[in-house]
This record gives structure tokens, C-alpha cells and sequence, in this order.
């Protein structure tokens, strides 16, 4: 599970890093915030398809993510897009 707080580095450099450090490929969850408000759509476009390689089992774009690629996470990530809301729980385990 990636949680990350702004990801001002890039979303996709963040999950990266990660998985290396970690020594796994596997990412169950990406949360936080993505930074992609005001971002190019073409810009959107290609993180999206970046994190659909990645296979997380949970994507769940928060905060600076913006609208627009929440939305769209929402609409190609539908099995895997969880809305963050205020007093969203979650419970990860094995
Ligand atoms: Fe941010």
C-alpha cells in the first residue's frame, strides 16, 4: 500500500520508489493525494494508464488529485476507484 501526501514528486515516481523499496512488484492500494490538479489532461491521461499497469486492487485519489483526475480515475478505474470522504475508514489486512 502506497499513502502518499502530496506526491510532488509524481504519483507514478512514488509508487516506483516503493516497490523498490519494498522488493515487490505488488501494489494493493495507492492513496493520497496525486497532485494532478490543474494538470494537463494528456497529463491525467498518462498517469492513469501508468497506475493501470501497476494493478493496484484499490485506487483512491484524495486532495490535490483535483476534480478532473478524480473523475476520471473514477470512469477508467471503476472497479478499483474508492471516493475518499471525510470519515472514510479504512481496514487493510491480510
Ligand atoms: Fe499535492
Amino acid at each position: 500500500m502506497v499513502l502518499s501526501g502530496c506526491a510532488h514528486c509524481g504519483i507514478i515516481n512514488t509508487v516506483k520508489q516503493a516497490q523498490k523499496s519494498s522488493g515487490t512488484d505488488k501494489v494493493h492500494a495507492v492513496l493520497g493525494g496525486f497532485h494532478l490538479i490543474n494538470a494537463k489532461p494528456e497529463i491525467i491521461q498518462s498517469t492513469i494508464a501508468e497506475i493501470k499497469t501497476m494493478k493496484p486492487d484499490y485506487i483512491v485519489p484524495t486532495h490535490c488529485t483535483g476534480f478532473e483526475a478524480i473523475t476520471a480515475f473514477s470512469k477508467e478505474m471503476p472497479n478499483e476507484f474508492v471516493l475518499n470522504t471525510a470519515g472514510t475508514k479504512y481496514t487493510f489486512g491480510v
